[in-house]
C-alpha cells in the first residue's frame, strides 16, 4: 500500500496595497477584504486537505525574503505581486530560483487595463496565471494548484 503523503503546504503571497482591499477601488478589485479572502482560502484548503499560509507585504525586499525561504518548506506558491508584477526584477529572480509550482494571480484582468499593466515580469516563469475573477480567483488558484500537486509524475 502506498504511504500516505505529508499534508501539502501552499504559500500565498499578497503584494503592496492588497491590505487595502474592500476599500481600494472596489469597482476594479471588488468589495472583499484581504481577511475575507484569506479566511475563504483557509476554509477551501481544509476541504482540499492542504495547508495554507498567507503573507502580505508592501515591501519588495520582504517579499523576496519570503520567496527565498519557501522552496524547502512549501509545495507551491500563489502570488499576487500587485504593482511589483510590472516592475520587479528582484521578485522575478527570487521566483526563478525555486522549483515548486507558482500560480500568478490578479483580481483584475490586467490585460484589459492600462498598457503599463500588460507586462508581467513573472508571466513566463509562472506555472499558471489567473486574472480577472476578483476574489474568486484565489479559490480557483488553490483548486488548480491542488490538482497540479496531486498529479503523480
Ligand atoms: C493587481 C493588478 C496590478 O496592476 C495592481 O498594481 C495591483 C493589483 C490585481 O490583482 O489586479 O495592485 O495585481
Amino acid at each position: 500500500m502506498a504511504e500516505k503523503r505529508a499534508q501539502q503546504k501552499i504559500l500565498v503571497i499578497h503584494g503592496p496595497n492588497l491590505n487595502m482591499l474592500g476599500r481600494r477601488e472596489p469597482e476594479i478589485y471588488g468589495h472583499q477584504t484581504l481577511e475575507e479572502i484569506n479566511n475563504a482560502l483557509q476554509a477551501r484548503a481544509e476541504q482540499l486537505g492542504l495547508r495554507v499560509e498567507t503573507f502580505q507585504s508592501n515591501h519588495e525586499g520582504e517579499m523576496v525574503d519570503r520567496i527565498q525561504q519557501a522552496d524547502d518548506v512549501f509545495d507551491g506558491i500563489i502570488i499576487n505581486p500587485a504593482a511589483y508584477t510590472h516592475t520587479s526584477v528582484a521578485i522575478r529572480d527570487a521566483l526563478s530560483m525555486i522549483a515548486i509550482p507558482i500560480v500568478e494571480i490578479h483580481l483584475s484582468n490586467i490585460n484589459k487595463r492600462e498598457s503599463f499593466r500588460h507586462t508581467s515580469l513573472i508571466a513566463d516563469i509562472a506555472t499558471a496565471r489567473i486574472s480577472g475573477f476578483r476574489a474568486q480567483g484565489y479559490q480557483l488558484a488553490l483548486e488548480g494548484l491542488a490538482q497540479l500537486l496531486s498529479v503523480v509524475p
